[in-house]
């Protein structure tokens, strides 16, 4: 693996492999009740442009799990958010800490952080890219599929972060991936090139219900990311009629999960029935950030 977590081009198939060995490892140790302390006195800081419920608790707690300690640095509470420049605090940052995990707007900003700093970086979370969102999600899936190998996602909504990072895992890794977006709302046209150019099953459609039919996984994300409030009306009314609900649970495959990386919006990309129904693994899918994380951090730090 190499020194960041930026995207998944900082990985390899067989680095997919070892996050999810050390992940499985780590889930039972937690599980058991058993100490696993082995970042003890290290130090992970975490910058955060955007709010955050699952990415922020599962490394802080990951951290405290593993013998180290988290900081929770809001952008706006430090001189970053003052205009202290990305460079300065990468090379000072790394003179006190052991890693940084960043969410911000732009994934240029998490490359020259990752530039100038000596120490690990993580991507949190950028306009662009969620890495460690789609790590816990395969991990999900190889649990409760037993592998990841030859199934099919569909990924149903906005061509936003989640859905490139899932392109870009695509590339890497023997699964089939349907994505159906709206027009004028498809995935990072240079993020599908690339994945294309391996031998990754790659389908892009503006019928959820060709992207649904006989798929292992459905998944969604919100209408509307973050960044992108001013948006909402006119998303909500563009992305209508790409909704996970019973109609379009009943073309995938008898067994498909539905999956979903939260916040949800109920009633908009999701139906209630559907992500609080028996076929929904959110919770488990949640659950899992926090055991993958230690094992990106184990890695890295
Ligand atoms: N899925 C996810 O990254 O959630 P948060 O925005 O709560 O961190
Ligand atoms: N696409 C969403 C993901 C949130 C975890 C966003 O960027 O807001």
């Amino acid at each position: 693996m190499k020194k960041d977590l930026l995207s998944f081009a900082d990985m390899t198939a067989a680095d997919f492999e070892t996050v999810w060995r050390r992940t499985d490892r780590l889930k039972k140790l937690y599980q058991e009740g058993r100490e696993h302390a082995s970042l003890k006195g290290k130090t992970l800081g975490m910058i955060f442009d955007k709010s955050s419920t699952r990415t922020r608790i599962s490394f802080e707690v990951g951290m405290y799990q593993l013998g180290g300690i988290a900081l929770f640095l809001n952008s706006r509470d430090t001189q970053i958010g003052r205009g202290e420049t990305i460079a300065d605090s990468a090379r000072m940052m790394s003179r006190y800490l052991n890693g940084i995990m960043i969410r911000t707007f732009a994934q240029e900003s998490v490359e020259e952080l990752a530039c100038y700093a000596s120490i690990p970086v993580i991507n949190g979370l950028t306009d662009l890219l969620h890495p460690c969102q789609i790590l816990a999600d395969l991990f999900t899936i190889r649990e409760k599929k037993g592998t990841y190998e030859g199934i099919t996602v569909a990924y149903i909504g906005d061509g936003n972060n989640v859905a490139n990072s899932w392109i870009e895992a695509a590339g890497r890794l023997p699964f089939r991936l349907c994505l159906a977006c709206p027009e004028g709302y498809d995935p990072d046209r240079r993020i599908l090139d690339d994945a294309a150019c391996g031998n990754s099953e790659i389908v892009l459609t503006r019928d959820p219900f060709d992207a649904a039919a006989n798929a292992d996984v459905l998944y969604t994300d919100v209408w509307t990311s973050m960044g992108q409030e001013a948006e909402q009306q006119e998303r909500k009314k563009v992305f209508q009629n790409y909704q996970i609900n019973g109609q379009l649970l009943a073309v995938a495959k008898k067994d498909a999960i539905v999956m979903h990386c939260l916040p949800a919006h109920r009633g908009e990309e999701i139906t209630a029935d559907v992500i609080d129904g028996p076929q929904s693994v959110v919770i488990d899918e949640a659950e899992n950030r926090l055991h993958v994380q230690k094992a990106i951090l184990e890695m890295l730090l």
